[in-house]
């Protein structure tokens, strides 16, 4: 989904500040070889993954999401009172109802605040960009606080090599705003959404819907935790990414030789590195952090932009990509000049 030609003057998006949080515990490689049928050669030839991090048993996803966006709040300086909207995308809320977004607007006493989830799997932070994008472009909202945050420990099933050593626990955040406050051209330039709603069985939680209830006998069967046909899912991955990057590209008119670095989902180096090839965008310019923390899903680009950011890969005035895929299918980038 493109930004339409719209009939009215839409106001400035700026980014200004991220914030992150990874739990303490550790699950290296080795950890693993002792838990199932595994081999720290195998997961690192694989995927580039070395260890990733394991959420504590009574540390929810808003806790997650409230720490990492504090530290985005204190990067932009946004006061509680100045939000107007948080976004939440998260596909491991703490309960199913009420939104995990409203547990982390009362956490920060951000009482102005209208507070919904989103549900877009790896995607899901740049849905929320999107989505806060529009309300504030269309003078909605002013000051959007937008969280990824996953605890994907609780919906992996750690008998399952094929899918145990991919995923992590973490939380990234942005604030977004409009008006006085945006600092020199700092922009969200263009963003772009996707779905292919026909390919919903490749990656997914079958049960514990409406669709398969929570019974005895499913909770057995592990319906609860992350089924993947991850073959296919790679060759979907490096396609709609490609895709998505290179139309967005296109649209903004923005010459690829400018990008100064592209954060990308971080789901696998080798996914990473065949998109980034296809773009023609040199590895010295990709942000890799997925060696740390494996997949975290949606939280995983916003985490890696926010250790970016930290870490001074990309200054003030440089353009950003963030390009993601995931369950859905769903795919999505953004350009953000910093
Ligand atoms: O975040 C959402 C988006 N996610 C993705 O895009 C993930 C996309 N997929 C992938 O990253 C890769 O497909 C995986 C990392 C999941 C798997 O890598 P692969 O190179 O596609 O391996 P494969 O599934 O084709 O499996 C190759 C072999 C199989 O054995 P056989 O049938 O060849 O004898 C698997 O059983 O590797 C075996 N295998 C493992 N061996 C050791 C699968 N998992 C493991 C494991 N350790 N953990």
């Amino acid at each position: 989904m493109n930004d339409l030609t719209q009939p009215f003057k839409r106001l400035p998006v700026a980014l200004i500040g991220t914030g992150s949080y990874v739990p303490e515990r550790r699950l290296t490689n080795s950890d693993l070889e002792k838990m199932v049928d595994t081999t720290n050669e195998w997961i690192v030839e694989r995927t580039g993954i070395e260890e990733r991090r394991i959420a504590a048993p009574d540390e929810k996803t808003s806790d997650m999401a409230t720490n990492a966006a504090r530290k985005a709040m204190e990067a932009a300086g946004a006061r509680p009172g100045e939000i107007d909207l948080i976004i939440v995308a998260t596909i491991t809320p703490d309960p199913f109802t009420p939104s995990t977004a409203c547990y982390v607007q009362a956490n920060i006493g951000a009482v102005n605040a209208a507070a919904f989830d989103i549900s877009a799997a790896c995607s899901g932070f740049l849905y929320a960009l999107k989505t806060a994008v529009q309300y504030i472009g269309c003078g909605q909202a002013r000051t959007a606080l937008i969280i990824a945050s996953e605890k994907l420990s609780h919906i992996v099933n750690w008998e399952d090599r094929s899918t145990c050593v991919l995923f992590g626990d973490g939380a990234g955040a942005a604030v977004l705003r409009t008006g006085t406050g945006i600092e020199g051209d700092s922009a969200i330039l263009a963003s772009d959404i996707g779905a292919d709603g026909t390919l919903t069985d490749i990656l997914l939680v079958p049960g514990g819907g409406s669709a398969i209830p929570t019974t005895e006998e499913n909770i057995h069967e592990k319906l609860y935790t992350v089924a993947m046909r991850g073959n296919e899912l790679f060759r979907h991955a490096v396609q709609h990414m490609k895709d998505s990057a290179l139309s967005l590209i296109k649209r903004t008119g923005i010459d690829p030789n400018d990008i100064a670095l592209v954060v990308p989902h971080q789901a696998n180096l080798r996914i990473i590195n065949a998109v980034t090839a296809r773009l023609g965008i040199p590895p010295e310019k990709v942000f890799v952090n997925l060696q740390k923390y494996g997949n975290t899903s949606g939280a995983a680009c916003i985490i890696a932009l926010d250790e970016a950011l930290r870490a001074g890969r990309a200054k003030k005035g440089d353009i950003v990509l963030m390009v993601t895929f995931g369950a859905g299918l769903t795919w999505s980038s953004a350009a953000i000049r910093i």
